[in-house]
């Protein structure tokens, strides 16, 4: 049996347009909250993991990890882990298994990436070595234009259309409203969605995910590291999966299907020992709405088909019966890719907590999922969180 890893402390900077900021300013930022959180100062961290995917594109910056480490005021190895726009929950994965292997007792991970200090242009660009650089990205594919491939094959299997999107973007920017770390706090309504300028059909602004500014970390500390220092640790991560898919969109034996969200999910539920019906709520990668379809469903928590209707019906709003992205998700609360990742691990934990301003809709919640996808879900990471007695 193997032990538990608990997040002692979590920390984020408001997901923004920040041009003027650094990616090590901002990571230093999350590092500092999560440090206080976690009332651990940097001088016990043993090992930092830190996810970044377009540094060398967006500030000429590589050899990121010992820069980070230093930023955050830490003396140990430093590893940067790129897997797209998985970056940084692939971080929070090799956190948890130094921590499980008894390797170490106290770790820092989380992510940073700037978006924002170039062009929308020089972002896509960027974003598409995501893509098979061989068969795609000379063939011209962007992200919004790989996703929306994805969504159109998904309406000619399965059925739905733009309308059943925009019910996915109206729950997250509903959810972000009164998120603070947000990037938009703006309610939107259906017709806005439908009345948007078309980025790639049948996406419009607002079945996008914005680039973004920002980072995040959290500190994972062991079971006998926590009691011996007296820490509060309510949340732990108790479950974590990862797998690979082809690059390629073309490789793929069915284009709206995603089975390494569902190889990565089996393994992580497998690992917490739970089962679909123990989970309370999930964030989920929506970088475009559809993708927060496929990720229900490549989890399990709907057939092939079904999911594109859960945000109409209901039942993934804050009230449903299995709120999804209560945080605002990538839609709303904003996607620097390089963060996105252990942000999702922050967000569930204060959620799980009680100290998040959507805390509220799961009061009694104590299981939450965290699904985070690089590329067309090439890498796929899913952690599970639980609340455990402390
Ligand atoms: N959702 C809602 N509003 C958005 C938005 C989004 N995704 N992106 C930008 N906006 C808003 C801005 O806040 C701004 O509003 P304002 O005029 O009130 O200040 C306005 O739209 C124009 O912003 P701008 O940054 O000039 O937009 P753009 O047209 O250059 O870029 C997208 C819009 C959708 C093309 C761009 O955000 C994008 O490429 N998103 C996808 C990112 C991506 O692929 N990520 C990886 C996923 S795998």
């Amino acid at each position: 049996m193997v032990s538990d890893v608990l997040i002692a402390g979590v920390g984020m900077t408001k997901f923004e347009a920040a041009p003027e900021r650094t990616s090590r300013d901002l990571f230093a930022q999350a590092a500092g909250e999560a440090f206080d959180d976690a009332a651990v100062t940097p001088d016990a961290i043993e090992e930092l993991f830190y996810g970044n995917f377009m540094g060398e594109f967006a500030e000429t910056q590589g050899h990121q990890g010992p820069l980070m480490a230093d930023a955050a005021g830490i003396d140990a190895p430093a590893t940067r882990v790129e897997s797209a726009c998985a970056s940084s929950s692939a971080a929070v994965r090799m956190g948890v298994s130094k921590i499980r292997s008894g390797q170490a007792d106290v770790v820092l991970v989380g992510g940073a990436e700037r978006m924002k200090n170039i062009s929308t242009a020089e972002g896509t660009e960027a974003l598409s070595a995501a893509a098979d650089a061989l068969w795609e990205i000379r063939a011209g594919v962007t992200f919004p234009g790989a996703y929306s491939l994805m969504a159109n094959r998904y309406f000619h299997e399965f059925g739905g259309g733009r309308e059943d999107l925009a019910h996915i973007a109206v729950k997250n920017h509903d959810n972000a409203v009164e998120n603070e770390l947000a990037q938009f706090n703006k309610a939107i309504e259906v017709e806005d969605v439908l009345g948007a300028p078309t980025v790639s059909a049948p996406f419009g602004l607002y079945d996008c995910s914005p680039m973004t500014d920002g980072a995040s970390a959290a500190v994972l500390v062991s079971e006998s590291y926590a009691a011996e220092h007296g820490l509060e640790t309510p949340v732990a991560i108790t479950g974590s999966g990862q797998a690979s898919d082809g690059l390629a969109l073309q490789d793929r034996a069915s284009i709206p299907r995603t089975p390494a969200a569902e190889t990565a999910g089996e393994m992580a539920f497998d690992d917490a020992g739970i089962d679909h019906g123990d989970v309370d709520f999930l964030e989920v990668h929506d970088c475009f709405t559809v993708a927060e379809a496929l990720a229900l469903e490549g989890l399990g928590f709907y057939e092939p088909g079904e999911a594109i209707t859960a945000a109409r019906d209901g039942e993934t709003t804050r009230d449903g019966d299995l709120p999804v992205n209560l945080s605002g998700g990538l839609k709303a609360k904003g996607h620097p890719v390089g963060a996105t990742g252990c942000a999702q691990i922050s967000e569930v934990t204060k959620l799980l907590r009680g100290d998040h301003v959507n805390s509220d809709a799961v009061s009694d919640a104590d299981v939450a999922v965290t699904h985070n996808a690089g590329g067309t879900v090439a890498s796929c990471v899913v952690h599970v969180l639980e609340e455990v007695e402390q």
